[in-house]
């Protein structure tokens, strides 16, 4: 039977709703190709980071050596990252090298926090070919004398910065914790992001018992995280007028259906290519066509958004009298 996986996002048609989401693998023109093959419909090229920018601008000046207050401490960390320690110049003929080697769309991603010098990457990016742009903004209010509007503030400037400096397609890719996130999402779209990547994952440091100190401890994501992209997803489609990509605990056929089911464009994966390789995105694609076509769906088009909250026959699903339901059903008894 015939069934349609394409699925629109950020003004691009593509084969199937399966996006490499960015990380380091994406970098190297020969995994590039084979998640092409294996049936990816894009990728998302590794984050530039501001501090990448900002560290060989201040090599450039001379001031690294004199440490500067606001970036030293980030900055010292930068000899320890491999994978990501490498200039602007090194990084900007990689994702030529990369726009090169394969033909799916390519979409490049921009990491920081402030409005400054380094958005003038955002143009470089575009001059590489990609076809769209994806600026992560990775910005742990920690200062308490920061109220919410402040913060909001700081992303809104950055899209506005961004918007007007590059002409093609621009997303946001944001963590979770805001007051109101539909309406901030809704100031996102505003102020000119083309779409919304759904949840950043926030990387909490570990305490290493022995050394008494913090230590990085990234773990890859597990199926039941996709529930918060899944819950926000379900409660924005068709009221904020962008796409809608999710990420952060896609891994199986089953979560890939659920997150479309609420209304994302497009499910963006990472921790899955770690830990399956590349070909997992042919074992998806297969099982996407499968399930949609034992549900008698003729298209992803037609599926999606079916159970997002304006299409829900049980909005209350999302609400507190389902918060209620949840804890007061709860029935496992004590060992
Ligand atoms: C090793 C690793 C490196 C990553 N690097 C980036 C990056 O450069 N830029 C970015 O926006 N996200 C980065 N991410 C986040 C992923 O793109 C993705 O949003 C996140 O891991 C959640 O998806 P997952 O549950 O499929 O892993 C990285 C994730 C991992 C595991």
């Amino acid at each position: 039977m015939n069934v349609d996986l394409s699925t629109r996002y950020l003004g691009l048609t593509l084969r199937n709703p399966l996006i490499a989401s960015a990380c380091p693998l994406n970098q190297d023109p020969e995994f590039l190709l084979r998640l092409e093959e294996a049936g990816a419909a894009a990728a998302v090229f590794p984050s530039l980071f501001e501090e990448q920018i900002e560290f060989q601008q201040q090599q450039i000046f001379g001031l690294y050596e004199y440490g500067t207050e606001s970036f030293a401490e980030s900055l010292s960390y930068f000899p320890e990252l491999e994978d990501y320690n490498v200039g602007p110049t090194e990084y900007l003929r990689r994702l030529r090298a990369a726009r090169d080697a394969v033909r799916f769309p390519l979409i490049g991603s921009l990491n920081g926090m402030t409005v400054g010098g380094w958005i003038q990457f955002a143009k470089l990016i575009e001059d590489a070919g990609v076809d769209a742009l994806e600026l992560n903004v990775y910005f742990v209010p920690s200062d308490p004398r920061h109220g919410s509007e402040e913060v909001e503030r700081r992303y809104l400037d950055l899209v506005t910065a961004i918007r007007k400096a590059i002409k093609i397609p621009l997303a946001i890719k944001v963590g979770p914790y805001f007051t109101s996130f539909g309406h901030f999402a809704r100031r996102l779209v505003d102020a000119g992001a083309d779409g919304l990547v759904i949840f950043n994952r926030y990387i909490q440091p570990d305490i290493n018992l022995e050394t008494l100190d913090f230590f990085p401890n990234l773990a890859l994501s597990e199926s039941y995280e996709s529930r918060l992209s899944m819950t926000w997803i379900a409660m924005l489609r068709g009221r904020v007028g962008a796409y809608l990509a999710a990420t952060s605990g896609i891994h199986s056929v089953e979560d890939l259906a659920k997150i479309l089911l609420v209304g994302a464009d497009v499910a963006m994966l990472a921790s899955a290519i770690y830990r399956h390789g590349p070909d997992h995105f042919a074992r998806l694609e297969a099982g996407l066509k499968s399930w949609l076509i034992e549900k008698d769906y003729a298209s992803v088009q037609q599926m999606k958004g079916s159970l997002s909250r304006e299409n829900c026959s049980n909005p209350e699903a999302f609400e507190r009298v389902n918060y209620m339901r949840s804890l007061v059903a709860y029935t496992s008894k004590p060992i």
